[in-house]
């Protein structure tokens, strides 16, 4: 819907935004124990009101005539009838929740919506996956501070279901089925879960276990119309492929060629042919990182002047070989606390949902493969962006008045970019033409954050693993000297498993860096 594509879901924006809602959060609770004390002090007004009258009607009505007898009595009644009832009919009716629920509804506009918990579910399932993640120690709280109830397990399956992801459906609903099993109370029904749980592994082909599940389901609730109907379906189905298991082995007796298993091929693919998905995948987990002994021993640290320069003659840089081709430099301790904290302060109003050239039509949207926030912040604005600037030219030798602004970007848990290139091809209509400033000749990344879990830069032509380290900088050419597009820069940003990762990013463009950097005499790829 359009509200949709005006305001992205929370689960995607930054954690202060996240944050803010945890304090909202917090506001509330107070506001309901609030609530709760002013009920509590009306019931225990109505209490002492029927104590009184209890033991009052209990006495007149004993002696109705000698009570009333007495004037005094007589007129009490009256008044109680007539003024007290109506004013406790006013107490009963006094509604105490005001004050919550106005606060309630105030702050509920900023509430995620059913979009942003779908996200976040979703999330955590694409997580699940990257880092391999198994079902149990998400749920039990692997992850420092967090467990899941049979209703979260339950939630997460049904939007694994929703997605037809039956995988993830299937392991969801058996550890929503064994916290149960282990006494968990929860308003999830057993039989809720098994339907799902005999539907998931049906549709992925384990008629015996979807059996299982449904006879078990039967058990709890022997009525259970469409259980009864899979019973008898999954039984046909189960005969039918047992009597061709005989058939073949049959046939393979009389002399016939027995078939081919259809994953055989599967498994002769080579780990170099994995997808790239998947490539990435394995190094933001960490393995697969090619680098060998050899190539290992000549990547050095070093303190770096850049040639004596005059900013660094004094105090030289430790810059480190983070990888040999392509080139990978990594600087520490090249941008200081105080710094990066201006950064982020600069950048934190102004984070927009990160956008990439559509290359069908050149235009900037926004895309599932790059989830993250991004701002712009312009040399004059603070002199620590001047700063910065100055210090990415002193130290790459590079010309940065042709660089685009300084960008900042922000990953919340789950925030990733997939595999790209920083330059533009050739076979694009020209993403970088407007800036007439030529192609992006290389890229400088600093990081401004650790990441608890997750969020490496990665490399997957090339299987290079680069972590964020809070304080450092990394910088690569994406060009040949030539001016063609290094391919084995292809990287991407790993998700976020846990915590928050800030990185600035500065993309250093060809015009200006004819002296700079010298043109290579021939093409190399
Ligand atoms: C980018 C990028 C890598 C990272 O923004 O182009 O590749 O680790 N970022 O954030
Ligand atoms: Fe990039």
């Amino acid at each position: 819907s359009q509200f949709i594509l005006l305001s992205p879901p929370i689960w995607r924006t930054c954690m202060c935004q996240m944050t803010d809602l945890l304090f909202t959060e917090k506001d509330l609770v107070t506001s309901l124990k609030d609530y709760i004390q002013a009920e509590e002090r009306k019931l225990e007004q109505v209490k002492q009101w029927a104590e009184k009258l209890d033991s009052l009607t209990s006495i007149a009505t004993q002696d109705p005539e000698g009570f009333l007898g007495h004037p005094v009595n007589a007129f009490k009644l009256m008044k109680r009838l007539n003024t007290e009832w109506g004013d406790l009919e006013n107490l009963v009716l006094k509604d105490m929740s005001d004050g919550f629920i106005s606060n309630l509804t105030i702050q509920r506009q900023h509430f995620p919506s059913d979009e942003d918990q779908t996200g976040a579910a979703k999330a955590l399932l694409r997580l699940q996956d990257t880092y391999q993640l198994d079902t149990q120690s998400i749920s039990t709280g692997d992850l420092p501070g967090c467990t899941l109830t049979v209703e979260d397990c339950f939630e997460l399956g049904r939007i694994a279901y929703s997605e037809s992801d039956y995988r993830h459906t299937e392991v969801w609903m058996a550890q929503a089925l064994k916290q149960l099993d282990e006494g968990e109370e929860s308003s999830v029904e057993p039989v809720m879960v098994l339907d799902y749980l005999s539907y998931s592994v049906y549709q992925q082909g384990e008629l015996e276990r979807a059996l299982d599940f449904t006879r078990r389901l039967l058990e709890l609730d022997p009525e259970h119309q469409r259980a009864n109907g899979n019973l008898k379906y999954f039984e046909y189905q189960l005969a039918k492929q047992r009597k061709a298991g005989e058939d073949l082995r049959y046939r393979r007796s009389e002399g016939a060629e027995p078939e081919r298993e259809e994953s055989e091929g599967r498994k002769g693919v080579k780990k170099d042919n994995l997808p790239e998905k998947k490539k990435y995948e394995q190094l933001c987990r960490g393995e697969g990182i090619k680098m060998t002994p050899r190539r290992q021993s000549r990547l050095f640290c070093r303190y770096y002047d850049n040639n004596q320069h005059p900013r660094y003659l004094l105090g030289p840089v430790k810059q480190e070989d983070e990888w040999d081709r392509p080139y990978i430099i990594r600087y520490h301790d090249i941008i200081s606390e105080w710094e990066i904290e201006k950064v982020k302060e600069l950048a934190k109003p102004r984070l927009r949902r990160a956008t990439v050239h559509d290359p069908q039509t050149g235009q900037l949207t926004t895309a599932q493969y790059r989830v993250s926030k991004s701002a712009w912040l312009t040399a004059n604005e603070h002199s620590v962006v001047d700063h910065i600037n100055q210090r990415i030219e002193d130290l790459t030798g590079l010309d940065v008045q042709t660089a685009e602004e300084l960008q900042v970007a922000n990953y919340g848990v789950g925030g990733q970019y997939e595999p790209h290139f920083d330059f533009g091809r050739k076979d694009e209509p020209d993403a970088f033409k407007e800036l007439g400033t030529g192609n992006r000749i290389a890229t400088w990344l600093f990081y401004m954050s650790d990441v608890a879990a997750g969020g490496a830069t990665v490399f997957p032509e090339v299987g290079a693993v680069v972590r964020p380290i809070k304080g450092t900088a990394v910088f690569w050419y994406n060009l040949l000297p030539s001016g063609e597009g290094d391919y084995s820069t292809r990287h991407a940003a790993c998700p976020v498993l846990v915590g928050n990762k800030w990185v600035s990013n500065k993309w250093i463009h060809e015009h200006g860096q004819e002296f700079r950097r010298r043109c290579g005499l021939h093409e190399m790829d």
